[in-house]
């Protein structure tokens, strides 16, 4: 059984996600994962997980705008659609195809689809299922999100996925089986009672990618020692993830509990527990500390001061200066961390790099970390990296582990 996957637009991110999901699940011996441009696929050696249990954990992702079963048999597959349908009397039913994966063969991929969705409409009309179909919008090879859900091609129709590969002339076809819930996290990103515009916020995504990529147990315990208005904490309350949250600044820590007890308003917690803390990384107070040290924690997941908000492109000494200071905070993290002797530990965090007029200025890991940490991001194939176009800061994705 073959599951594809589609990426977000930070893809080594996106991938990286699934890779560590599957694998944590099931065991790096049990699947085969292989990428082509936005494409993963992930082939099940041995017995598959449902369908139902995959749409459970891409509803764990962050990265991930849709996912679904590979066909193995393209013929069967639209015998067995025209029964299902002809057999539900649903009346019309509305169905879509995009394109994914290497395209250059292609040539026009708008007009291929048109073609081929018309065929499609043939064929189910000459098996009695009357349909419409949705077009990607003009230029595009694919539906979007908005249009899956709105049409809910994925439960009263369905969309035809086909992906070109790497090395192969032969188009792979899939059926979606979910798309990314967009409304849900615009809610929790646009509803949430308080914001810092000042610091700035972490993406509610990339915050979700995060906390998967440190692949613990739910249940478990992950602690953001920079929660700001508490965006990590949030999403990893939202996985079943029980949360700590400190800040040196008590209005963030403010913010971080009024954002919790609304997403208890709004979503059922279960029974994750969340702690909120004033706590200074650099003048760590010792009562707290010897407090961190019984209790187990799991993760450390967290963007660290990065400096001033940036509007624009920084002066080389400047982003230097910046890229200092942020070493600096690290350093006491790190320093901090390897004193609580936790018995295994994770860390993902952010790590800039600025641009300026003469390239971006990276900040460098190796010189401020001691030698117990073992830099697991490096053994993934792909670049872990959140940026934009035109963006003036990129954010680095580094996952560490305390060797012990
Ligand atoms: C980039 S923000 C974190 C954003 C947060 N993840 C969010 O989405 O809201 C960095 C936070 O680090 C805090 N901070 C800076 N220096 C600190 C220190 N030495 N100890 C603890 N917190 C610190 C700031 O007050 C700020 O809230």
């Amino acid at each position: 059984m073959q599951y594809f996957f589609i990426a977000g637009s930070n893809r080594g991110l996106s991938f990286a996600e699934i890779q560590t999901l599957f694998a944590g699940q099931y065991g790096t011996d049990k699947i085969e994962i292989d990428t082509f441009k936005d494409v993963l696929l992930i082939k099940f050696k041995s017995a598959a997980p449902s369908d139902s249990d995959m749409k459970i954990w891409f509803d764990r992702l962050g990265g991930v705008v849709k996912f679904g079963r590979i066909v193995e048999d393209q013929d069967k597959f639209l015998e067995e659609t025209a029964d299902k349908f002809n057999n539900a009397e649903t009346g019309s039913i509305r169905f879509g195809i995009s394109f994914h994966g290497k395209l250059d063969r292609v040539e026009d991929p708008f007009g291929g689809i048109k073609k081929l969705s018309k065929k499609v409409k043939k064929y189910l009309k000459s098996h009695g299922v009357k349909s419409g179909y949705t077009l990607p919008q003009k230029g595009s090879s694919e539906l979007s999100s908005a249009q899956i859900f709105n049409n809910s091609l994925t439960e009263d129709g369905f969309e035809l996925v086909l992906i070109s590969q790497q090395n192969s002339d032969k188009l792979l076809a899939g059926v979606t089986l979910g798309v990314q819930n967009i409304e849900d996290f615009s809610f929790r990103d646009f509803k949430k009672p308080a914001v810092d515009t000042v610091m700035g916020m972490l993406p509610l995504k990339l915050a979700r990618i995060m906390v998967n990529l440190a692949d613990v147990e739910p249940g478990e315990t992950i602690w953001d020692p920079f929660c700001g208005s508490g965006t990590v904490l949030m999403e990893a309350l939202h996985l079943g993830y029980n949360v700590l949250g400190s800040d040196f600044n008590n209005s963030a820590v403010v913010n971080s509990k009024t954002n919790i007890e609304w997403m208890g308003e709004h979503y059922a917690l279960d029974d994750s527990r969340y702690r909120v803390f004033d706590f200074d990384i650099s003048d760590p107070d010792g009562k707290i500390v010897t407090e961190l040290k019984h209790t187990t924690i799991s993760a450390v997941v967290c963007e660290p001061y990065m400096g001033p908000p940036q509007k624009t492109v920084i002066p080389n000494d400047e982003a230097e200066e910046q890229a200092r200071k942020f070493g600096f905070l690290i350093e006491n993290l790190f320093d901090l961390l390897e004193n609580l002797r936790q018995e295994t530990l994770k860390v993902v965090l952010v790590v800039p790099s600025y641009k300026t007029r003469n390239g971006w200025v990276n900040v460098s890991l190796n010189s401020v970390i001691s030698s117990n940490w073992n830099i697991v991001s490096s053994d993934y194939i792909w670049d872990l990296q959140w940026s934009r176009k035109n963006s003036i800061i990129k954010r680095n994705i580094m996952v560490l582990e305390l060797d012990k």
